[in-house]
């Protein structure tokens, strides 16, 4: 193509972007339990919050409820996959007792979560959870204790409302998909009022979370624009654009295809931002790289801040299935 009249830009992309290996397992026990039992295999909410990925699924032939009880009955010999955000000790119960056969696919840092929150109140700990009122993984991880044992700070006006019971028998875990610095402040917050609040054993917010962060604060500085592959019920996807916006981009957007790109609003740009939350494909990274190629003489850097090599390996029931390209 002849470039000689299109203007130059320089796309910088983070590495890392993308999947995250709970995401990457995520997807795989769906598939794998498509091979091993064939359709239809339901999924217990969004397996991870993209279309692309769920419209994908389902032409294998998933089939996408929101609760247990939109399983028809004749299809209660069919596996069903619960998703990457984790769910409320309930629905696993649920599930058994209305015999059904399930695959657990909460990735195993919300599950690491689950359990520092369940030590926090065996310890007699009354539990802080930072997190988004109405996000799955906050509904799961309250769901891992009975009512009320958990409160849910979202920001700093809910930190200076609650009242404890004891103000020195109180632990706080966090959402794995937050902003990091944010957190911080919040805790910092909170360790101010109640000076013996006890942090989780390990560290909430995963690394794909804070590598992603991380990789976008570094590139997003003089960006004309910064670009986020991400769908709006993404929370780290989300994030993202905050941290793009505050490390100094003029302009920090989330889109979850090339087609929402709002070229008009664009205009005269030379430094692009690129990144993609952890459930966005890297097939729409590319898309969105194309669709600049096709206005602009693009240049990609790629900014490498950090090396991942978490790999979650999927249940032993779907580790016999082989996986033939189809
Ligand atoms: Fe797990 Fe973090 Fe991904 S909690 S699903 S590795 S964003």
């Amino acid at each position: 193509p002849d470039n000689s009249s299109k203007p130059p830009l320089t796309i910088r992309l983070c590495q890392p972007r993308g999947f995250c290996a709970g995401v990457d397992r995520a997807i795989q026990i769906v598939v794998l339990a498509l091979k091993k039992y064939g359709a239809p295999v339901y999924v217990r909410h969004e397996i991870v919050h993209n279309r692309y990925v769920v419209e994908g699924l389902q032409n294998l032939g998933a089939v996408f409820v929101e609760e247990l009880d939109e399983i028809p009955d004749e299809h209660h010999e069919r596996p069903v996959v619960f998703s990457a955000h984790g769910v409320p000790k309930s629905v696993p119960a649920d599930a058994q007792a209305r015999n059904l056969f399930y695959l657990d696919a909460t990735c195993p840092l919300v599950s690491k979560v689950h359990k520092q929150a369940m030590r926090h109140q065996r310890l007699g700990r009354h539990v802080l959870l930072i997190g988004h009122a109405g996000h799955p993984e906050v509904i799961g991880t309250m769901g891992q204790l009975p009512e009320g044992s958990v409160t849910l700070i979202e920001n700093e006006a809910d930190v200076a409302a609650f009242v404890p019971e004891d103000a020195d028998a109180l632990g706080f875990v966090t959402q794995t998909t937050l902003s990091v610095e944010d957190t911080a402040g919040l805790i910092r917050a909170l360790r101010q009022r109640f000076p013996t609040l006890t942090a989780p054993a390990a560290e909430s917010i995963c690394y794909a979370t804070t590598n992603r962060q991380e990789a976008v604060k570094e590139t997003a500085v003089g960006a004309d624009l910064f670009l986020v592959v991400g769908a709006p019920n993404s929370s780290n996807s989300r994030r993202l654009v905050e941290v793009a916006e505050r490390a100094g981009a003029k302009m920090s957007l989330l889109v979850q295809r090339a087609s929402e790109i709002p070229w008009q609003n664009i205009g005269a740009i030379s430094t692009l931002g690129l990144s993609a939350g952890a459930s966005a494909p890297e097939i729409i990274v590319d898309e969105i790289v194309n669709a600049f190629r096709e206005r602009f003489d693009v240049r990609v850097d790629l900014a490498v801040t950090a090396t991942e090599t978490e790999n979650f390996p999927v249940m032993s029931a779907l580790r016999d299935v082989e996986l033939t390209p189809s």
